[in-house]
């Protein structure tokens, strides 16, 4: 018996909600197995047992009975809300970033990962994360639909062209973990993998401070502010062409045509690479697209530069540590 040269029946478990994950598995698993092999039984037994013998006549007839009606509606009714009760609650905890995670921005594209730090580093097809400490991931791709999957932490979410998904975790042991696209993408989807690296909180701060450039994301997207001419229209003079973005972002946007919107990463992207779609209320469609011009790593750097210029709704609640480090 070397059992140890079988494939693993699971994944290793290795976030917050693996382990209760799997144990919802195993129950809904158990529970269906319980019922599908006991009635293959009971038909084949009772098949056997009432089969009609010789010189049988035609059995008696039945007209129901109101108290088993009740007893095999009540009792599955029962079984299977248990398993939408705790499936629904594990699945918001699952979807539901806690307060004060550690942002970090994946682009994902044919056929790799690109990872943005807040403090600057960035890297490919490696995700470096602190144990301990819960990480949300804010996501898009340059091209076609690719999808983020942690197996240990039983994590996968679509990553989609033109919009932000964000998906959020926590893992609970340090080690190399495995990453892959879960989504048929092209030639190489079968090699768009790579690895999680969880560290020690303090191994991750060495890291961090010896990963890569020392630019922060927030320092990136200020510099392409400024080398885009932004400021030209978005100062923050009176009379200026284009609204002031000092403590935009979160906030609630009245719209030209009407209504409002609340100006999140998705707004402040649709408004970078398609201006016309939702115009500030008071202002002209004046201004260019940048669609083409800038990428998505571009955007996501301009992105936390506005964030940085401040947040009415949450001061500092959200990636303030990063940006405060980062000297903004
Ligand atoms: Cu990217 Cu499959």
């Amino acid at each position: 018996m070397n059992g140890s040269q079988l494939p693993p029946l699971l994944p290793p478990s290795a976030s917050t909600v693996s382990g209760e994950l799997d144990l919802l598995f195993a129950y809904i698993t158990a529970i269906s197995v319980f019922f599908a092999v006991g009635i293959a039984v009971a038909l084949a037994v009772l098949a056997v047992l009432y089969r009609r013998k010789p010189g049988d006549g035609p059995p008696p007839q039945i007209h129901g009975s109101t108290a088993l009606e009740l007893v095999w509606t009540v009792i599955p009714l029962l079984i299977v809300m248990s398993f939408f009760v705790w499936g629904t609650d594990l699945f918001f905890r699952m979807r539901t970033p806690p307060i004060e995670p550690l942002e970090i921005f994946v682009v994902g594209k044919q056929w790799m990962w690109k990872i943005q730090h807040q403090e600057g580093p960035r890297e490919i097809n490696e995700l470096h994360i602190p144990v301990g400490q819960p990480i949300k991931l804010t996501m898009t791709s340059e091209d076609v639909i690719h999808s983020f999957s942690v197996p240990a932490f039983r994590v996968k979410q679509d990553v989609l062209p033109g919009r932000y998904t964000t998906m959020w975790f926590e893992a609970t042991k340090t080690g190399t973990f495995h990453l892959f696209c879960t989504e048929y993408c092209g030639t190489e989807h079968a090699g768009m993998g790579g690895s999680i690296i969880v560290m020690e909180p303090n191994e991750y701060q060495v890291w961090l401070g010896g990963g890569g450039a020392g630019e922060s994301l927030t320092d990136a997207g200020e510099r392409l502010f400024g080398q885009l001419g932004c400021a030209t229209c978005h100062g923050d003079q009176a009379g200026a062409r284009g609204p002031s973005l000092t403590g935009v972002y979160n906030s609630e946007v009245s719209l030209a045509g009407g209504g409002s919107v609340t100006a999140d990463e998705s707004y402040l992207r649709e408004s970078i690479l398609e201006p016309a779609t939702n115009i500030v209320a008071g202002y002209d469609a004046i201004m260019p697209t940048y669609r083409g011009q800038i990428s998505e790593e571009g955007v996501l750097q301009l992105v936390a530069y506005i964030r940085s210029l401040g947040d009415p709704a949450a001061a500092g609640a959200t990636g303030a540590a990063a940006a405060g480090e980062a000297g903004q």
